[in-house]
Formats: structure tokens, sequence, C-alpha cells
């Protein structure tokens, strides 16, 4: 019986060799068959730290994409950088879905996507000095008083981060937020050499994040910088420093809350 041609061709259904939109930007990597498809869930993360060789069958840079969303920006560098393998990791699990189903249609086996926090996962699960280029997109402002303690960027996060790094290791930071921005700026140098990078990204110049793409869209200001860890701070200086700087206690812009509830909406 030949099917009728409508439900072969529904646009709700992806089909092998689509690209998909959001916002009518596409989202890197085609769709492959479904025999190509990898298997990108790392549905419980085991007790203890992480063994990435064993994790991705093979001994390669690591790149952790934290509150990855729907992993648009974990996806285009997995594309980007074939030779590196990409964690990527929220805290929830509706869009940790999307990221993995998006993962594993187009094949790439060099990404993991797993439903953990930030601050958890490099507490409990990675080894010191294991991780090549550490990426945070627009970590969530949290503007409720009562949830303050909630944000990702803190001294003891990047005490965290610092540790996770391997001697030279990046991490990327961005934000559309001007107070958590400037909070970034007086305590990330304190443990990385930080560069502010100005201007879009080359690659993706509307937007490497759905988050970015929403501002850039509402014509906000995107701040971004590259902090290059100073190897020269040992884990028990970090540890100090970190006692020694305030937290995150920055008023949040009630302006951009709305800029957060369109976001949810869409
Ligand atoms: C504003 S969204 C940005 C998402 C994406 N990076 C982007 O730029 O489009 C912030 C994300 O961080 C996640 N998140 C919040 N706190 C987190 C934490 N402690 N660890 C990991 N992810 C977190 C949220 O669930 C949300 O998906």
């Amino acid at each position: 019986m030949n099917l009728p041609s409508k439900s072969r061709s529904s646009p709700s259904i992806p089909q092998a060799g689509d690209l998909e939109h959001e916002f009518g930007e596409p989202i890197p990597g085609r769709i492959l068959p479904p025999e190509q498809w990898a298997k990108t869930a790392l549905k419980k993360v085991p007790c203890g730290v992480l063994d990435w060789e064993s994790l991705f069958g093979r001994r390669s840079p690591i790149v952790i994409d934290i509150g990855c969303g729907n992993g648009r920006s974990t996806l285009g560098s997995a594309i980007m950088k074939p030779d590196c393998d990409h964690l990527g990791v929220d805290i929830l699990p509706v869009v940790i879905r999307y990221a993995t189903r998006r993962g594993n249609q187009r094949g790439l086996s060099n990404i993991r996507f797993a439903v953990i926090g930030g601050r958890e996962l490099l507490a409990e699960h990675v080894a010191a000095g294991s991780v090549a280029e550490m990426h945070i997109y627009h970590p969530q402002p949290f503007y409720d008083p009562a949830q303050i303690y909630r944000r990702l960027i803190t001294p003891e996060f990047l005490t965290l981060a610092h540790r996770a790094l391997v001697p030279g290791g990046k991490l990327f930071l961005q934000t559309d937020h001007p107070g958590y921005w400037a909070y970034m700026r007086s305590v990330v140098p304190c443990f990385f050499d930080l560069s502010e990078l100005n201007g879009p990204w080359p690659d993706t110049p509307r937007g490497r994040t759905r988050r970015e793409i929403i501002a850039r869209r509402h014509g906000l200001p995107i701040f971004r910088g590259e902090a290059i860890r100073r190897d020269e701070i040992s884990i028990d200086d970090a540890l100090r420093l970190a006692n020694s700087l305030p937290p995150p206690t920055f008023n949040a812009d009630r302006r951009l809350r709305k800029l957060d509830e369109i976001e949810a909406r869409s």
C-alpha cells in the first residue's frame, strides 16, 4: 500500500538530509539516515571521576559545555572539532532531551549529554587537569533574591574550573547580563588571564547559542571573554583566593527578566 505523500513528508518529522532551524538560524549539522545515528545520552553520570577514555573510546582533548541548554553550541563545536570529545551538561532534563536527540541524529560520536549541575560535575566527576576547554554561555542570572545562591559563577566554581583544566586550558564565558559580566570581570582574572572578545563569533555571527540569538534579536549587548588558566596558581592558592573574594550578589537587572520569559515561551 502506498502511504499518502503527506505522511511521508510531514514537516514535523525530520528526514535524513534535513537542516533544522531555530529562529531561522540553522542548527549545526544535518540529520543522517537512522543507521548512522549515534548514542549521545549519558543517562546516569557514574559515581566518582569520569574516565574520559572509556567514555569516548579514545584519548582526545575534552571540551565541556556547562548549562548547554538545547545543545546548539556543543553540536557546533563537535562538528568543528572532530578530534575533540565533548560533554554538554544542564540541570534541565527537557533541554538535554533536545540536545541528545540532535546529537544522535547527526551521528556525533564525539558528544555526550548529561543532566547534572556544573558545580557538582566539576567537584565530583572531573579529574584535575583533564579538560582542555570549558564553555559557559549565558549562565542563568537568577533574578529572584531567594535564588541568587544558585548563580553558577562564584569564586568556588572558578576554583573548580581552574582545577579541572589542563595547564594552559581555556574557559570561555559569555553573557548578555551587564551585572553578571561586571562580576565575572572582577573575579575571573584572579584565576585566569581574561581577554575580552569583541564582536560576534566569526563562525556564528547571529549567535552561537539559542540565548545569544534571542539576545541579539532584542538588541542586547553580548559580553564574552576567553580566560586562560593561570598555571602559576596552585590549588591551595586558588582555594585561599576563593575565600577572600565576594560572592555574586550583584543586582540582577529586572528588565532582562522579560527576555527570559520570552525565551522560556519560545
Ligand atoms: C539562559 S540558559 C542558556 C542556555 C545556553 N547556554 C544558551 O546560551 O542558549 C541557562 C541554562 O543553564 C542551565 N543551568 C542553570 N543552572 C545550572 C547549573 N548549576 N548547572 C548546569 N546548568 C545550569 C539552565 O537550565 C539553562 O538551560
